[in-house]
C-alpha cells in the first residue's frame, strides 16, 4: 500500500531529454499501465520510479518519502527476469528474499521457515506451485517471467514496477502473466506499474493509463478516457486500426479469438 508522487520529474542523457516535466499522482493500490512508443521514455520513468536511475529534476515521493534510492519495498521485474537457469522454480523464488534476508544467508539456503513459506505462497500467486521443483530453464518464457513475479513478490513489496514482463512472449502466453500480475497485484494490495507495447493487452487488464511521448506526459486517465484519439495522441502516426479489436471484452472474460486478434505494435 503505497502513494506515489511524481512532480516535475525531467531525466535528460546529453541532449536527450529522455522524461520532460512529468508529473502524478497514483493512490494506493492502482494499477497503472504506461504506454508510449519505443524511446518514448517507459524504461526510464520506470528506472526513476525504482530508485535505479537518478532524475536530472524533480521529486519522487514514495509514502511520503523521496526516492532516493532502491528500497526492499519497491520491486522491479525486468524483461530478461534474472531467472538463474540451473535453479529451480523453488530456490529461484527464494531468492528473492535477499534485500531482507542477507546475501550469505541467501547461498547458504539458511532461510527461515517463513521464508521459505513466503516462496512457496509466491509460486502459489503466479500458479506454479506445482512446479516448484522444476529447473527453471525447463520452463517455457511465461511461466519463467511467472518465476520473476514470484521472486519479486518474496520481496514483500508494497509497489511492484515492471518493464515490459510481456514483450518476449506470444499472445496467449502474454495474457497468462498479465492475469498472474493482476491477480497478484489484487491479493498483495500493490501499487503497480506495468510498461507495455500492446494496447490490447493494456486496455484489458490496466486501470489507470499513462502515456508518454518524447518524455512528456501526453495522456493520463481510466480504461473508459482511452478513447481511439487519446491513443493516437499517445502512438502519433502510427497505424492504430485493429487496436481496439475484442475490446468489448473485459479482463474476466479473455477468449480464444481475443488472443488471436492482438495487435502489437
Ligand atoms: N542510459 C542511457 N543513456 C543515453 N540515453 C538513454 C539512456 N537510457 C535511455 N536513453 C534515451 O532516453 C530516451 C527514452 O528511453 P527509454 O529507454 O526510457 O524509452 P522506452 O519507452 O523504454 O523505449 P522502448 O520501448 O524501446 O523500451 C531514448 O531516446 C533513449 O535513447
Ligand atoms: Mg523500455
Amino acid at each position: 500500500m503505497s502513494q506515489i508522487v511524481v512532480d516535475n520529474l525531467t531525466k535528460t542523457y546529453g541532449d536527450t531529454v529522455a522524461l520532460d516535466e512529468v508529473s502524478f499522482t497514483v493512490p494506493s493500490g492502482e494499477f497503472v499501465i504506461v504506454l508510449g512508443v519505443s524511446g518514448s521514455g517507459k524504461s526510464t520513468l520506470l528506472r526513476c520510479l525504482c530508485g535505479l536511475t537518478k532524475p536530472t529534476a524533480g521529486d519522487i515521493n514514495i509514502d511520503d518519502r523521496p526516492m532516493t534510492q532502491p528500497r526492499p519495498e519497491i520491486a522491479m521485474i525486468f524483461q530478461q527476469h534474472n531467472i538463474v537457469g540451473d535453479m529451480s522454480a523453488y530456490s529461484n523464488a527464494l531468492s528473492g528474499g535477499v534485500n531482507r534476508a542477507g546475501f550469505l544467508k541467501s547461498i547458504f539456503q539458511l532461510q527461515s521457515k517463513a521464508e521459505k513459506q513466503r516462496a512457496l505462497e509466491a509460486l502459489e500467486t503466479v500458479g506454479l506451485l506445482e512446479e516448484a521443483e522444476q529447473k527453471a530453464r525447463r520452463m517455457s518464457g511465461g511461466q519463467q517471467q511467472r518465476v520473476g513475479i514470484a521472486r519479486a513478490l518474496v520481496q514483500r513489496p508494497d509497489v511492484l514496477l515492471a518493464d515490459e514482463p510481456v514483450a518476449s512472449l506470444d499472445p496467449g502466453s502474454a495474457q497468462d502473466v498479465m492475469h498472474y500480475l493482476k491477480d497478484a497485484s489484487n491479493e498483495r494490495d500493490l501499487t503497480t506499474f506495468i510498461s507495455l507495447h500492446q494496447v490490447n493487452i493494456a486496455r484489458k487488464f490496466g486501470q489507470r493509463f499513462i502515456g508518454l511521448h518524447d518524455g512528456k506526459k501526453v495522456f493520463d486517465g481510466y480504461r473508459e478516457d482511452l478513447t481511439l484519439e487519446a491513443v493516437d495522441t499517445i502512438y502519433g502516426d502510427i497505424d492504430t486500426d485493429g487496436m481496439f479489436v475484442g475490446d468489448e471484452q473485459s479482463e474476466a472474460d479473455s477468449s480464444e479469438s481475443d488472443r488471436q486478434t492482438e495487435a502489437t505494435l
